[in-house]
């Protein structure tokens, strides 16, 4: 589903107090920045933004970090952030392959995957998000405990996603292929998920930990 161009995000964008405008120099100091001792959060491909705008409200010990490489998402994300601003919560507008210049290794605790675009030709598979490259950077910025969380509605996404998490050494710890079959209000709907959830589709969910490398 491709998003209309909104021609007054590039503007809004330039000054937004919710957008970080130069990530890389919060590198190493996110949790001081957001003001906070718990863990830290980063949702890869945000969309809107509603998800981590929901889950910082919902875990205000804990940080947020929406990134979007989208122009028009951004600035729909931003507005959102500063129209109700939240102490735990900002976002990035860029693009997710840079994720090393942006955090420090171990710096994340829990890296949110929901909905990602599926790139279902095979020339185009280095753009999925849980494609080895992607996931060689997970590994360096999470912490030793930390966790991917995955959500999807596309099947051949998630079949993709488990074999590269598990060639890539993450351990999983829990699983779901109609997740919102029970109640989950300790997590979010995100924009996406709800428009699969009304039209009746399964929710496929998978929770990875960093685990040991074979050669660590
Ligand atoms: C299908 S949408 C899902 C949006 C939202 N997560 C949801 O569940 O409603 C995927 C989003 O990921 C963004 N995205 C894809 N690749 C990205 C990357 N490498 N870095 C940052 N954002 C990315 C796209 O621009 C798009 O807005």
């Amino acid at each position: 589903m491709r998003m209309r161009r909104l021609k007054w995000a590039e503007d809004y964008l330039k000054t937004s107090p919710s957008r970080m405008m130069e990530p890389e120099k919060v590198k190493g100091r996110w949790k001081r920045k957001l003001k906070t001792d718990g863990a830290l959060h980063v949702e890869i491909g945000a969309g809107k933004g509603s998800y981590s705008h929901d889950m910082a409200r919902m875990n205000p010990e804990d940080g947020f970090i929406a990134i979007e490489k989208n122009e028009s998402a951004a600035g729909m994300i931003s507005k959102k952030y500063d129209e109700s601003p939240l102490p735990n919560l900002k976002m990035i507008y860029g693009d997710a392959t840079d994720l090393r210049n942006w955090f420090q290794n171990r710096e994340a605790d829990i890296i949110h995957l929901n909905f990602s675009d599926p790139w279902p030709k095979r020339r185009n598979a280095k753009r999925r998000l849980s494609s080895p490259a992607f996931l060689d950077q997970y590994r360096d910025i999470l912490s030793e405990e930390g966790e991917i969380w995955m959500k999807t509605d596309n099947s051949s996404l998630f079949e993709y996603s488990i074999l590269q998490m598990l060639q890539a050494g993450f351990e999983l710890i829990d699983f779901s292929v109609d997740y919102r079959r029970d109640e989950h209000p300790e997590d979010a709907i995100t924009e996406y998920e709800r428009k699969f959830m009304e039209a009746g589709n399964p929710i496929y969910r998978s929770v990875w930990k960093k685990g040991r490398r074979k050669n660590d």
